[in-house]
């Protein structure tokens, strides 16, 4: 078997801190391991319209900001394939058949979809479009044969409910489709990234993200304006290193070097700390002040996004190529999406201009219709 990789995201903001922890990294690994047969990249701008239907524009604008940040990150054109899902409309014809293998009820006890109910304060006002995009994913995941899905925890669902899809459709059409398995990143606090102010998820509409795309001075004003232990009011007082997001943005960024550029002795040539264990010890038995752990941690991501955002900059003096990146990459999944289809369609019977036994059928039951009425 073969192994297919696809992921994506909704182009309803810009890439931040969250995504390349959860998700920007894993991909970018994955695609240099050169472990795979094919490597799929999605821009879900039609899925991002399931909630967005009055704003368009919001989603079409995000569409490059999006492709920006992938390529500034270093996922590359010539070893992944990026395409736009609206540009690949035989993705709707595998939704409409799948469809019909999902009970409503299923899908409303979907998580995520709960969750993402709530946030968005639909209440008694679904639009079903939104209600089914985990059944529009299990077409986008299937129809590129992808066995492989780098996800966040949050898209779980959909995998899951993808792979019920795929089992419900061979079971009654015969092995056409290919279960699909996640891959969430391995170092579990990057599953998900709370945001600066401590909330559980960086999240646009909170305003409490670090993008990709910040300028140095934001990522500093961000960083100096984070949430610690709110009961850490003096240096000396013991601090709570666990649930305080300046630690989990440490555990996630910062590497040996950090600690070793960074807490070296000019004089001395000692390290003040040597990893982040020591200083977390610190932190806990008291007398390291918030300030210090926050200007280490803005060094540490300076260091990480500097280099994306050199590659941000220049790539924005090219934006008719980054969008003909996406459009050349669209008619490849086109082309693969159009096979998935043709098999999906003779799988279930919906063939007729190659299904010579149903014609050559219907010849003879009305040759035979004619025969006994002429009898008669
Ligand atoms: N639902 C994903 C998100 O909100 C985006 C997405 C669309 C996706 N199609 C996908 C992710 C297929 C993985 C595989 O981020």
């Amino acid at each position: 078997m073969s192994n297919i990789i696809l992921t994506g995201d909704r182009p309803t903001g810009r890439l931040h801190l969250g995504h390349l922890v959860g998700s920007l990294y894993q991909r970018v690994q994955l695609q240099n391991s050169g472990s795979y047969d094919e490597m799929y990249i999605e821009i879900a701008d039609a899925q991002a319209t399931t909630d967005n239907s009055g704003n368009i524009q919001k989603v079409k604008d995000n569409v490059i900001e999006v492709a920006l940040d992938y390529l500034s990150c270093g996922l590359d054109p010539n070893k992944c394939t990026f395409f736009l899902q609206s540009e690949v409309p035989e993705l709707s014809d595998l939704t409409f058949y799948y469809m019909n293998l999902v009970t409503l009820s299923r899908l409303q006890r979907n998580p995520t979809i709960k969750q993402e109910i709530i946030y968005r304060n639909f209440e008694n006002s679904i639009p079903v479009g939104f209600m089914t995009y985990p059944i529009s994913q299990a077409a986008d995941i299937t129809a590129f044969d992808a066995n492989i899905i780098p996800v966040g925890d949050d898209q779980l669902p959909m995998i899951e409910q993808t792979r019920e899809i795929v089992r419900t459709f061979n079971k009654l059409y015969g092995k056409t489709l290919i279960e699909p398995n996640a891959v969430l990143p391995g170092n579990t606090v990057c599953h998900r990234l709370p945001g600066t102010d401590g909330q559980a998820k960086m999240s646009k509409s909170i305003g409490n993200c670090i993008y990709l795309a910040d300028s140095k001075e934001e990522v500093k004003r961000k960083v100096m304006g984070m949430f610690t232990d709110p009961n850490h009011l003096k240096v000396d007082d013991p601090g709570v290193t666990e649930g305080n997001p300046v630690f989990i943005y440490l555990t996630a960024f910062s590497k040996e070097k950090h600690f070793q550029e960074y807490f070296k002795n000019s004089e001395t040539g000692k390290l003040e700390y040597n990893n982040l264990e020591e200083l977390k010890a610190h932190y806990q038995h008291g007398g390291l002040g918030d300030m210090k752990v926050k200007k280490f941690l803005n060094y540490v991501l300076e260091d990480t996004l500097a280099p994306i955002r050199t590659r941000r900059h220049e790539l924005e003096k090219h934006i008719p190529e980054v969008y003909q990146i996406l459009f050349n990459g669209s008619e490849k999944a086109r082309k693969k999406a159009a096979t998935t289809l043709e098999k999906v369609k003779t799988a279930i019977g919906l063939n007729y201009r190659n299904d010579f036994e149903l014609i050559n059928g219907q010849v003879e039951k009305y040759a035979l219709l004619h025969k006994e009425a002429e009898k008669s």
